[in-house]
């Protein structure tokens, strides 16, 4: 059974939350609210715990978990050697969506970090997360709180869907307010490396790092993945989708003939547009989910997976997706997401 847990994300009971940490401490799992998804907890340290962890969520022991903290100086106990870029990047963006990647200590089990001799740290901001993680007094590994694969939850809904009756408690407040993952960088390398973007952009790490760069490879099967969803499939809905990319007009074209065939071949279909677009499908018979206004991509990131899942909830045959505007920002991150869900990208 799964104690779901209803907690005020501002000021959680600390009642609820020792319970929560004692849990935690004893070696179980945990899901709570950081302000980007919720996170699966375990006890970082505690290489049974993140046994269980991995077995819960079905995810391959090659993907390594985040490691979440308090402070900086809680984060320098884990690591061997603290750089001072990651100082200056910790104190601006910690607590924060931001992920660093440093040189792992000792005392963090392997398991942790699939065989890898880095270790990847965030100190998350969402108050329940934080209360949590002083209430456990303890480093958490936790990764998104979603089976391998699914779109990650930004609802304890979305946990309870999932990860119902295969972990010990769901602290529930409500939604998150981010929706896209924390950005992965990686600091053992020069020039530091954005292995996934996330809630923090790429300008905004520029501006104080201006030598950040793109990852490109992808690594050979096997191989502990040195990123997140680098599998072709990740926060995939299971209905598939086909996402229609290029030249915006063309790109709409082609989605609505697609839409046009799909019905003529009775299936029942699911669109995911912005609202600028929703129109198009007024008087079609399908189910549209609509992603909010181009003009906002916080709007659109808070939006996203539960998108997805609603359309994935609908028993629908296939799913049809229009591109995202932009690439810079936020947008960066959601385009990538978007992809990563598709089972099929047509470019136009
Ligand atoms: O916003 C977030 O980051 C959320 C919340 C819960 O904090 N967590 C999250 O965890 O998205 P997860 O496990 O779904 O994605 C973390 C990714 C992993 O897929 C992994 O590839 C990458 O971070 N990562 C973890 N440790 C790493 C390491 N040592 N080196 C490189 N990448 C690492
Ligand atoms: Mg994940």
């Amino acid at each position: 059974m799964t104690a779901v847990i209803t907690v005020d994300a501002e000021n959680p009971d600390p009642a609820a939350i020792a319970r929560a940490a004692d849990c935690l401490r004893r070696g179980g799992l945990v899901a709570f609210p950081t302000e980007t998804v919720y996170g699966l907890g375990a006890h970082a340290l505690d290489r049974r715990a993140v046994a269980r962890l991995f077995e819960a969520k079905g995810r391959p022991a090659t993907d390594p978990l985040i490691v979440h903290v308090t402070t900086s100086s809680d984060a320098a106990a884990l690591v061997t050697q603290v750089p001072d870029i990651a100082r200056t990047l910790a104190s601006r963006f910690w607590p924060g969506p931001l992920t660093l990647v440093l040189p792992r200590a000792a005392v963090v089990p392997p398991e942790v970090t699939a065989g890898l001799d880095t270790v990847a740290l965030r100190a998350p901001a969402h108050p329940v997360a934080r209360a949590l993680l002083a209430a456990a007094r303890l480093p958490i590994a936790a990764p998104s709180a979603n089976l391998f694969s699914r779109p990650s939850p930004t609802r304890a809904e979305h946990v309870l869907e999932d990860l119902g009756g295969r972990i010990d408690i769901v602290l529930d407040a409500g939604p998150t307010h981010v929706g896209v993952e924390s950005t992965v960088l990686d600091l053992t390398r020069t020039p530091p490396v954005l292995l996934r973007p996330g809630a923090v952009t790429l300008e905004q790490l520029r501006a104080i790092v201006p030598e950040v760069t793109l990852r490109t490879a992808t690594p050979a099967p096997g191989v502990a993945m040195p990123s997140p969803g680098l599998l072709s499939r990740h926060y995939a809905p299971r209905t598939p989708m086909t996402l229609y990319e290029g030249a915006p007009t063309a790109a709409r074209d082609r989605l609505r003939a697609a839409v046009r065939d799909a019905l003529a071949a009775g299936q029942r279909v699911g669109v995911l547009l912005t609202a600028e677009h929703a129109h198009i499908f007024r008087d079609v018979p399908v189910v549209v989910a609509e992603l909010g206004t181009e003009r906002d991509p916080h709007a659109v990131a808070a939006r996203l997976y539960a998108a997805l899942r609603e359309l994935d909830a609908a028993q629908l045959d296939i799913i049809v997706a229009a591109d995202l505007p932009q690439e810079d920002g936020l947008w960066r991150a959601l385009r990538d997401r978007l992809r990563r869900a598709a089972a099929q990208i047509v470019s136009t």
